[in-house]
């Protein structure tokens, strides 16, 4: 592969949505940020440099980051956060994998502006396992907030209640037409009749699932978290914070204009809210009216996420056979959910605030990298006791105070290299019921199996798809239900796991797993840059 070099800087920007204008946090001011391409088997230098007065990092979500865990981004996770007026140079070989991915601020809530994709094409010459589309376009769905996200987020740190939702969602930026007062109609697509698209769709909204469509077409899904899946058809794609979707559009019909809509997964589905975001497909050369065709947010909104999330299989072909680990060696059980911790000092909460927890454990940030700390073998920063199943045999009959008490703890979970693991993900839906996208740093895994209820080992088990299940990165673990994902450890470090809705993660759905190195000589994390950012 090639080495390809690039400056990200980080600089504040003004911007202007729905009538108001703020500063906000960008990547060489653009909003959404710059793509960035590679092939399979680069090398990708990018220099950050951060002009702002916050701390910054940035993760490149998806990527495997095989011995590199210093160039993953967490902040207090992998590095230290690059301090204003600093820079830290990104270095990473993109291995095994193609597709899209996406990149994102990992401090704070700056990732609401902080992001944009990665474009990984196949090797020179390799061609796609369906038949290459004539032309490509990023989509990136993301949210706005009027105020200042980090507003938001202090107003939930410190009512201890959920935070103020976005005022709109965006399509590359932009709300679209159902929202007054937008100075354009939203993102615009031209398109051929004739010719096919590839959509390389993007969710990067901090708190929403959602829904996404385009009115009078059908989408062929290629491709879910830069890996193919066996194609299908389907007229709505659902995707989480964190995951991306590739999908082929054709374009085959006769009118002029089409609607491209993102809606909210949670809220209730109506013809024409205020948060859905629009975007335009229009017909090049088409003759007919100018009039726009139009299509509602889907109405059975379960129903519709269920029939794609179990549409969705590995391609599992001869070029890209899915390696489900057979022999487990941990087997672990989390659960995930919202509870309620004392807290004196919380007016808005009566005394007490929502915790969000893994088996009953809130994470707590260190004030130092867990991955230095990890390499240089400074005691005191984590514990490595982080419990493999809950305190006490979660069941949804069991008694709720007990279920929903969260201790605190910076604490990991220690895995040998080239282990495998097989993890139960328990949604408790105790006090709201939440999907929750929980996402793996540092591997990509196999979701083997889902349900509703308690898991059950004996019976549950037996049904798990362990031929083509769908390999990515994040998952959502469905409200009051379970998902089983299993991977082999093979990228020694410490990997964050942890809710992709970002105001879960800032209450403590968060832990991390640390892999030993092997013995081999490609086993083991690799020096530490000499630019690594100090604390
Ligand atoms: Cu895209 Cu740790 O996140």
């Amino acid at each position: 592969g090639r080495v390809r070099h690039y400056k990200f800087n980080v600089v504040t920007k003004k911007a202007n949505r729905l009538c108001s204008s703020k500063p906000i946090v960008t990547v060489n001011g653009q909003f959404p940020g710059p793509t960035l391409y590679a092939r399979e088997g680069d090398t990708v230098l990018v220099k950050v440099v951060n002009h702002v007065n916050y701390n910054v990092s940035i993760h490149w979500h998806g990527v495997r980051q095989l011995r590199t865990g210093w160039a993953d981004g967490p902040a207090y996770i992998t590095q230290c956060p690059i301090q204003p007026g600093q820079n830290y140079v990104y270095n990473f070989t993109i291995t095994g994998q193609r597709g899209t991915l996406l990149w994102h601020a990992h401090i704070l809530w700056l990732r609401a502006t902080v992001h944009g994709a990665i474009v990984i094409l196949p090797k020179r010459g390799v061609p796609y396992p369906f038949p290459k589309p004539h032309m490509e376009q990023v989509v990136i769905l993301g949210e706005w907030w009027k105020s200042d996200t980090e507003a938001v987020i202090n107003q939930a740190l410190k009512s201890g209640l959920a935070p103020n939702v976005s005022d709109a969602h965006t399509i590359n930026g932009h709300p679209g037409r159902l929202h007054g007062c937008q100075t354009q109609g939203g993102f615009q697509m031209s398109v051929e009749k004739g010719k096919s698209y590839m959509l390389r769709i993007i969710n990067a909204a901090l708190n929403e699932e959602l829904f996404f469509k385009i009115a009078g077409h059908k989408l062929t899904v290629v491709e879910v978290d830069a890996v193919y899946v066996k194609p299908f058809q389907t007229d709505t794609i659902v995707i989480a914070p964190g995951q991306t979707t590739n999908v082929i559009l054709t374009a085959n019909r006769k009118s002029s204009k089409y609607t491209m809509i993102a809606s909210p997964f949670m809220d209730s589905p109506v013809a024409v809210d205020n948060k859905t975001a629009t975007a335009t497909i229009h017909y090049t050369r088409a003759l007919s009216s100018s009039a726009i065709l139009t299509t509602p947010p889907p109405q059975n909104a379960t129903a519709v996420a269920n029939k794609f999330i179990d549409s969705l299989r590995s391609l599992n072909s001869k070029r890209f056979p899915a390696k489900v680990p057979l022999k487990i060696n941990h087997s672990l059980y989390f659960t995930v959910g919202l509870g309620i911790n004392p807290c004196p000092t919380c007016k808005a909460g009566n005394g007490s605030r929502v915790v969000a927890g893994l088996n009953n454990v809130t994470f707590v940030m260190p004030t130092t990298a867990l991955l230095q700390a990890h390499y240089f073998k400074n005691k005191g920063v984590f514990t490595t006791d982080f419990p493999g199943k809950p305190p006490i045999d979660f069941n949804y009959t069991g008694p709720p105070p007990t279920n929903l008490a969260t201790s605190n703890g910076t604490k990991l979970y220690r895995l040998k290299y080239n282990s495998t693991v097989e993890l139960v993900l328990q949604d408790t839906s105790i006090i709201a019921a939440e999907n929750h996208p929980i996402h793996l740093h540092g591997f990509n895994f196999f979701a083997v199996g889902k349900g509703i209820g308690n898991y059950n080992p004996k019976v549950d088990a037996k049904k798990f798809n362990l031929v083509d299940p769908v390999e990515r990165n994040t998952i959502g673990v469905p409200s009051g239900g379970w998902v089983a994902i299993r991977f082999q450890a093979d990228n020694p470090g410490v990997w964050f796991l942890h809710c992709h809705l970002e105001v879960h993660t800032t209450w403590g759905l968060k832990m991390a797993f640390l892999v030993e190195n092997g013995n081999g000589p490609n086993e083991s994390l690799i020096t530490p840059p000499k630019d690594l950012p100090k604390c």
